[in-house]
């Protein structure tokens, strides 16, 4: 609908039913396009076909010569020489947990006298930096939920709340602690230092005629805010918070997102004061033994499994970050990281309304396409269609530690992810990045079109109920999809002989004239037979869309994807008329559509 949501209720109860009904009858013409807008999440049943979809197929011929291309590529963008990786795009599918995989060993690992493996694999273990964030929240959900999620960090760090009051005289030089919350601290909206005295402090890592030659001042060995701690030797949590609070906070909380790794360091600490026992062990007993990770590692991971390009030293391969660990000191193979992304799309450690809390947004970014979670960097996928608009919300978490490189992609739309591990002593900036990018441009589309395939193949067709029914009505509703529109396009609609597309259309729009649009879309919502055979009720909503209004792809204010603000928005006798409940047998199979509204079931034919 290109109707601005405020205008919505006027618009709905002004047109006088007669005249609505006299106009539905009219057929109209289309003469302008707007596009279809289902409302945010998937446009049809998670794909489960790739074995058998050519869409796929295509898709991993593709990335298959892209990929031995690319590991021909030793020019100053790639350095396959001297870069090795690994690949695994996964699914939650039983029987295709791995869709593909790719796993490159640079040639001058091979010819050196690595400590590590001399051949990378899906239980090669590499190091993840700032991926950890990933199993720290994940900890942190599993063990304690939301129900934490806004109280004060002063509620749980004494050392915090003995501070906080100096944030409200002096706010410049100080973080009113009590402020944050736990979730702001997930989401990187705290406000507060990115780092103490670890990376990127200077006098940790330069001597004082180094820092003095570089421009900076001396600093008189017994200043207060000179480290004593940090790279080494570690910080203990005494020395981190005599040092944090020392330091200016960058924003007031909730002001805008600024990457901290003090603020995982410091959930840990809450965490642990709340459960009683250490980061670790809760790391262990809610992530570890559940999903059997044999190739993780909290710390210390043995070098014999892991991919060490040059001298582990060099490699920073030992190096570990102390409390800081929950921020990024962990270790993984790409096997793993598929068993990771498949529990949290499926489910399998979190119930699903909070894996479903947790693939949402926390703030917006300066980048219109970039959003940041919990603490994912969410970006915003445009698939382009001719007809329709099609966003795809990517879930994801990088990192960067020594000689290594990591990206994790979570894509809920499709219950699919991907993981990339990078291993190189000279990585070229973004390379996992750019790897995702070469992998996602074949990966997308392709996982739409599965999914559209598969929808046809199970929704697409003829749906009746006959007069000789005990309704004694004549009622159909004819199902297709189309490759440039989203969702399932009711294509005819007809209630007891009634053009019922135009009607819906026209109370929904509250004004007559329009070329009227019906498209189905999964809601995720299902349930079992009491019967126990396996046979279900599925439902789908309706979004009854006017195409003769105007495309507005760069309008300030007017939208094509009012969407969301008109579900439900026209019932009859309590029920949604853009309610529909497919039944699906216990073999699969595609039985019968239900509208509540019209009272009506008609089977497939
Ligand atoms: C890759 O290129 C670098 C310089 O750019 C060179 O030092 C190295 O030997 C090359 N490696 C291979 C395997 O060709
Ligand atoms: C490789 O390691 C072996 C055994 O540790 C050592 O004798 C040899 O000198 C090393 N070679 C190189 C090129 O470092
Ligand atoms: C500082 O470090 C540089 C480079 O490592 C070294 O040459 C210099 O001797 C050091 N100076 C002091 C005072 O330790
Ligand atoms: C460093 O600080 C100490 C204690 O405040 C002071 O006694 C000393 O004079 C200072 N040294 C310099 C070089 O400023
Ligand atoms: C941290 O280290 C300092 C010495 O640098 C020591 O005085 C303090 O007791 C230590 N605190 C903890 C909690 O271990
Ligand atoms: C039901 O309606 C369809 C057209 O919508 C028509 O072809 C069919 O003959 C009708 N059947 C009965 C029994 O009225
Ligand atoms: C179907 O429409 C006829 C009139 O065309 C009406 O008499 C009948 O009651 C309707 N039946 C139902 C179930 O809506």
């Amino acid at each position: 609908m290109k109707i601005s949501p405020s205008s919505w209720v006027t618009m709905r109860v002004t047109a006088s039913p007669l005249a609505l009904f006299l106009a539905a009858a009219a057929t109209t013409r289309t003469v302008l396009a707007g596009p279809n807008c289902p409302p945010l999440g998937p446009v049809f049943e998670k794909p489960r076909n790739f074995k058998t979809s050519p869409a796929i197929i295509e898709a991993i011929a593709g990335l298959t010569a892209d990929l031995t291309a690319r590991d021909l590529d030793n020019s100053s963008g790639v350095l396959a020489g001297s870069t090795s990786y690994s690949i695994e795009i996964f699914s939650t599918t039983p029987d295709t947990p791995v869709i593909f995989s790719w796993h490159h060993t640079a040639p001058e690992l091979i010819a050196s006298n690595t400590t590590g493996v001399k051949k990378t694999d899906s239980d090669t273990v590499y190091r993840l930096g700032s991926l950890t964030k990933i199993y720290a929240v994940y900890t942190w959900l599993a063990q304690d939920g939301f129900s934490k999620w806004n109280d004060p960090i002063t509620k749980y760090v004494p050392e915090l709340a003995a501070a906080a009051e100096k944030g409200k005289s002096d706010p410049v030089g100080n973080v009113p602690w009590d402020e944050v919350t736990i979730g702001s601290l997930a989401s990187q909206l705290s406000g507060a230092i990115r780092d103490y005295g670890l990376l990127g402090e200077l006098s940790q890592q330069y001597n004082q005629s180094i820092a003095v030659a570089l421009g900076f001042p001396p600093l008189n060995s017994s200043d207060p805010s000179l480290p004593k701690c940090g790279q080494w030797p570690l910080c203990n949590r005494t020395e981190f918070f005599d040092g944090l609070l020392q330091a200016y906070p960058s924003y007031a909380p909730f002001t805008t997102p600024a990457y901290t790794n003090t603020g995982f360091q410091i959930m840990a600490y809450a965490l642990e004061s709340i459960k009683g026992k250490s980061f670790k062990s809760m790391m262990e007993e809610s992530i570890f033994k559940p999903l059997g990770l044999r190739h993780t590692y909290y710390d210390n991971a043995p070098a014999s499994e892991g991919i060490i390009p040059g001298n582990p030293a060099d490699a920073g391969w030992y190096y570990q970050i102390g409390d800081e660990s929950p921020a990024g000191n962990m270790y993984a193979s790409v096997g793993d990281i598929s068993a990771l992304g498949r529990s949290i799309l499926s489910s399998s450690i979190l119930s699903p309304v909070l894996t479903r809390r947790w693939l949402k947004p926390a703030a917006l970014t300066s980048e219109p396409v970039a959003s940041v979670g919990y603490p994912w960097g969410i970006r915003r996928i445009t698939l382009p269609l001719a007809n329709g608009k099609r966003t795809v919300d990517a879930y994801n978490k990088a990192g960067r530690i020594g000689y290594y490189s990591s990206l994790l992609n979570i894509l809920p739309d499709y219950d699919v992810g991907f993981s990339v591990l990078i291993a190189g002593p000279n990585i070229p900036g973004n390379t996992n990045f750019n790897i995702a990018d070469l992998l996602g441009s074949r990966l997308l589309p392709a996982l739409e079109a599965a999914a559209r395939e598969q929808a046809q193949a199970e929704f697409g067709g003829d749906y009746f109920v006959s007069p000789d029914d005990d309704t004694g009505r004549n009622s159909s509703i004819q199902i297709t999809t189309q490759s440039d529109r989203p969702g399932l396009g009711i294509e005819r609609w007809i209630s007891n002989g009634t053009d019922m597309k135009t009607v819906a259309v026209v109370l929904a729009a509250g004004y007559t004239g329009v070329a009227p649009s019906v498209r189905l879309y999964p809601t995720g919502l299902e349930t079992l037979s009491p019967s126990g055979d396996g046979s279900k009720r599925v439902a789908f909503k309706a979004v009854f869309e006017d195409t003769n209004t105007p495309a507005r792809p760069n309008s300030m204010f007017s939208t094509d994807c009012g969407t969301w603000v008109t579900l439900t928005s026209v019932s009859y006798g309590t029920q949604s008329l853009d309610q529909f409940v497919f039944v699906v047998d216990k073999g699969g199979k595609v039985v019968s559509i239900e509208s509540p509204a019209l009272r009506v079931v008609m089977k497939k034919t």
